[in-house]
């Protein structure tokens, strides 16, 4: 009988704790869960944002290149902080590469996948 209550005590100290780590996760602004990327004078991108964040786990693989705020692409682009096609090219196609070539998930590496009109 004390080992049943003991057990309880710990699965209910657990699910305590998996209720507060929750409470955190949803707290953060994790933005939009699709982001409709400027494509200039191709398609914009329909960039799937939270399977991203569920795939990577870590924010700053992409928010030390640019804040996590709406539109800041584009903003870094005009003040030329950021080169056209710069994150294109060494972050969304670099890394979708090199994931493909360890043989794990990844995404489109070819225009037309990812410069097109609908999610
Ligand atoms: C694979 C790249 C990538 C990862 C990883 C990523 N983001 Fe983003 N995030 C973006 C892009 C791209 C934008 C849009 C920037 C723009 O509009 O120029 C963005 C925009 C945002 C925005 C502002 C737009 C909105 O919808 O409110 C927030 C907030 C945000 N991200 C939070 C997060 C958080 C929190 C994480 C980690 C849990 C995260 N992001 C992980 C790429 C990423
Ligand atoms: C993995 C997704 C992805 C693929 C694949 C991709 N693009 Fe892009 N492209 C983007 C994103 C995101 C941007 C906006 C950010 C930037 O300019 O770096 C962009 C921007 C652009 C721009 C506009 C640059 C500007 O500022 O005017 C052009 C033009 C472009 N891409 C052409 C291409 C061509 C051509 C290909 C194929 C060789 C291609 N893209 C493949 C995601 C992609
Ligand atoms: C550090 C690695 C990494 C970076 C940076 C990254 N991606 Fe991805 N991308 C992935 C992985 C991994 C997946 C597969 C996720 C899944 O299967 O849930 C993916 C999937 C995708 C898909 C979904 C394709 C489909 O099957 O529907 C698109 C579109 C995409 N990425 C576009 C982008 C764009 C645009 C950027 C840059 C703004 C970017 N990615 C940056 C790793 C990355």
């Amino acid at each position: 009988m004390n080992k049943n209550w003991f057990a309880l005590s710990v699965i209910g100290g657990l699910l305590t704790s998996a209720v507060i780590i929750g409470a955190n996760v949803t707290a953060q602004n994790k933005g939009a869960e699709i982001i409709l990327i400027n494509g200039g004078k191709m398609r914009d991108i329909h960039f799937p944002h939270h399977r991203h964040q569920n795939a990577l786990g870590d924010c700053n693989v992409c928010h030390n290149l640019f804040p996590a705020k709406a539109g800041s692409i584009a903003e870094l682009k005009e003040q030329g902080k950021l080169k056209k096609k710069q994150v294109m090219e060494a972050h969304c196609i670099a890394c979708h590469k090199k994931k493909k070539a360890a043989g794990e998930r990844t995404g489109p590496t070819s225009c037309a996948r990812c410069h097109r009109r609908s999610g």
